[in-house]
């Protein structure tokens, strides 16, 4: 990701300490935040410093790489803290897949500095690979709706979703994108409307409940989301509103499909109704943030006081709405025997 000049990953390692860019700054300020011990890291994934399916799951390795740097330094035996930081990362957040699947493959492995940085390099070499398969259903002209933010700030580099719009408009083909603005934290409007507009796409926000007329009126050609965790069946969990997006889709003839690394699948799962869902605090709902136009920050309440809401972070989109998924071997079909193939 290039931002005013300079060549950025979304997250990395500098000495002990975990970097990553203040996602919840975005698109006001860009800002590099530096978390000094695994304790920092976990927090930063719970409260959404670090977010996406693919960067929480970078970052995550990274922290429990920190776990085995501090546990060295504090305990020669360190394992009750390897268990103690283990289990402070495993409970950061509930639904992205990557986040577990990083955090056992360092623990388990015999250099956990080394294999946190294989992870982070493999997703970066992944989201190559989806944004090079993905671009081949990009032909010119096309307008592609996406939902949430599954681009470079959602990976290590590249992204799932957005990889494949990288790969056509730098191909010289036009493309142009719609993004949902994606309430409650807006990473639709705020974040993937500032990547795409930093590496020059045409983009447009429209409100989440838009997409259905914008899809019967024709004006949309292709959907493109990421995924937070993908059952043995291929049904999706992703950003809350994925689902109603499929659902249109699928009645106005629009193809559907989901981008995400093989690090995404859980064959644990045999349906989407084993995949944990996330649900946050009612303040995301509740209350609106962002700079107002002299330049401060500000939260405003939108609903009234005494009133609660209901906060889920994901939602589940069937296998049967999905016209295919796109993985770095490929793309897929969303079904039992094909996921089995491909990860086996
Ligand atoms: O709650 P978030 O912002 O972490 O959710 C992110 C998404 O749902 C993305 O679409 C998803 O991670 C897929 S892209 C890696």
């Amino acid at each position: 990701m290039r931002v005013e000049g300079k060549d950025y990953r979304t997250v990395w390692m500098e000495g002990s300490a975990v970097m990553t860019i203040n996602q919840p700054m975005l698109p006001h300020r860009f800002e590099v935040v530096r978390l000094p011990t695994h304790r920092d890291t976990a927090e930063a994934i719970r409260n959404m410093v670090v977010r996406g399916a693919g960067a929480i799951g970078a970052a995550a390795g990274y922290g429990m790489a920190q776990v085995f740097i501090e546990a060295t330094a504090e305990e020669p035996e360190h394992s009750n803290y390897v268990a103690a930081g283990y289990e402070t990362l495993k409970n950061t957040r509930p639904t992205a897949r990557d986040l577990f699947y990083a955090i056992d493959r360092v623990r388990s492995a015999s250099d956990a500095v080394a294999e946190a940085e294989a992870i982070a390099d493999e997703y970066v070499e992944a989201g190559r690979r989806i944004g090079e398969i993905g671009a081949e259903l990009i032909t010119d002209g096309m307008t592609v709706l996406t939902h949430c933010n599954a681009g470079w700030l959602a990976f290590v580099d590249w992204g799932s979703a957005l990889a494949p719009i990288y790969f056509a408009h730098r191909a010289g083909r036009k493309v142009s994108v719609i993004a949902d603005e994606t309430r409650p934290r807006c990473q639709g409007s705020r974040l993937t409307a500032w990547e795409l507009k930093q590496e020059g796409v045409p983009v447009k926000i429209i409100a989440d409940n838009a997409a259905g007329l914008l899809m019967r009126r024709g004006e949309i050609d292709l959907v493109i989301t990421g995924a937070d965790r993908i059952a043995a069946n291929g049904d999706v969990a992703n950003k809350i509103g994925t689902y109603e997006k499929a659902l249109c889709a699928k009645a106005s003839g629009v193809p559907f499909y989901v981008a995400a690394p093989l690090s995404t699948f859980d064959l644990d799962c045999p349906d989407g109704g084993g995949i944990p869902i996330e649900q946050r605090g009612d303040e995301e709902v509740l209350y609106a943030a962002g700079m107002t136009d002299n330049g401060e920050f500000a939260r405003v309440r939108l609903a009234p006081e005494g009133v609660e809401a209901i906060n889920f972070a994901f939602d589940i989109t069937l296998a049967k709405l999905i016209d295919g998924i796109i993985t770095e071997r490929g793309i897929i079909k969303p079904t039992a025997d094909e996921i089995a193939r491909i990860i086996a």
